[in-house]
């Protein structure tokens, strides 16, 4: 289901686009080395939320789903000095490959990378009452995405952007049938976000190097 148009539209967009650069060919390739899946976002989408962040002027930004850190250093670069981002991560291994990818791209100081459940480490933002997020990408198993949702807008400032990956996953998100827990738990953050009064949302779908996929992205109107 990946047309080979797709890829080489998104690599000839990315040519004159989003330049090549060595902290993030060395991110992808120590992930490939420690054979994690390659399931990070591609150099046109990573570019196009850090341009998001930038534009926004976020200054705290909030990641669920670490893997290797590629998308949290195309994030990262969007932060203004004394900006700070924060990413949780389930697996151990990888955080510690995602801290080597950071320090690497000299953002070790800018990046904690977090391990635990990411349910766990949200509640555990807000025990600490961390300060608000102004962005988040939401990125981590599809299983609890509503959850993640629903705790990152009660961490978010007013007016922030809250963007949710692999929504679309080859249009599998309309079966009303489906028993894969995925699209599922995708439909159900659709549904509560459809009536999320502290959100605004839209979704686009995408085609590229990763396929047929989309993104939701909401913006906060206030605080619930
Ligand atoms: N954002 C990354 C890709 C993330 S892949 C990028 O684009 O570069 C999804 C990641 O979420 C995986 O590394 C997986 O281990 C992690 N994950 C899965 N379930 C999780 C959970 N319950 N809590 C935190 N992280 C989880
Ligand atoms: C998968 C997960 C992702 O976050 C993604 O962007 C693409 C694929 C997956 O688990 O298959
Ligand atoms: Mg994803």
């Amino acid at each position: 289901m990946l047309d080979p148009q797709w890829t080489a539209v998104d690599r000839a967009l990315a040519e004159w686009l989003v330049p090549e650069d060595e902290a993030l060919e060395a991110a992808l390739d120590a992930a490939t080395r420690a054979g994690l899946p390659a399931i990070h976002v591609s150099p046109t989408q990573g570019k196009w939320l850090q341009l998001i962040a930038a534009a926004i002027g976020a200054r705290r930004i909030l990641e669920i789903g670490t893997l290797a850190g590629y998308s949290t250093i195309w994030l990262a670069r969007a932060l203004p000095p004394g900006g700070r981002l924060v990413s949780l991560e389930i697996d151990p291994g990888r955080a510690a490959l995602a801290r080597e990818n950071l320090e690497r791209a000299g953002l070790g100081s800018v990046v904690e990378v977090r391990v635990g459940a990411a349910l766990a480490s949200l509640e555990r933002l807000r025990e600490e009452q961390a300060a608000p997020f102004d962005f988040v990408f939401i990125d981590a198993d599809k299983v609890h995405c509503a959850e993640y949702l629903d705790r990152s807008t009660a961490l978010a400032r007013r007016g922030a952007v809250i963007v949710v990956d692999n929504v679309v996953r080859n249009g599998r998100v309309v079966d009303a049938e489906s028993d894969d827990p995925n699209v599922i738990g995708v439909r159900r953050m659709l549904e509560r976000l459809s009536a999320d009064p502290r959100l605004d949302a839209s979704a686009l779908q995408t085609v590229g190097a990763k396929g047929y996929d989309g993104m939701v992205m909401a913006v906060v109107r206030s605080i619930g």
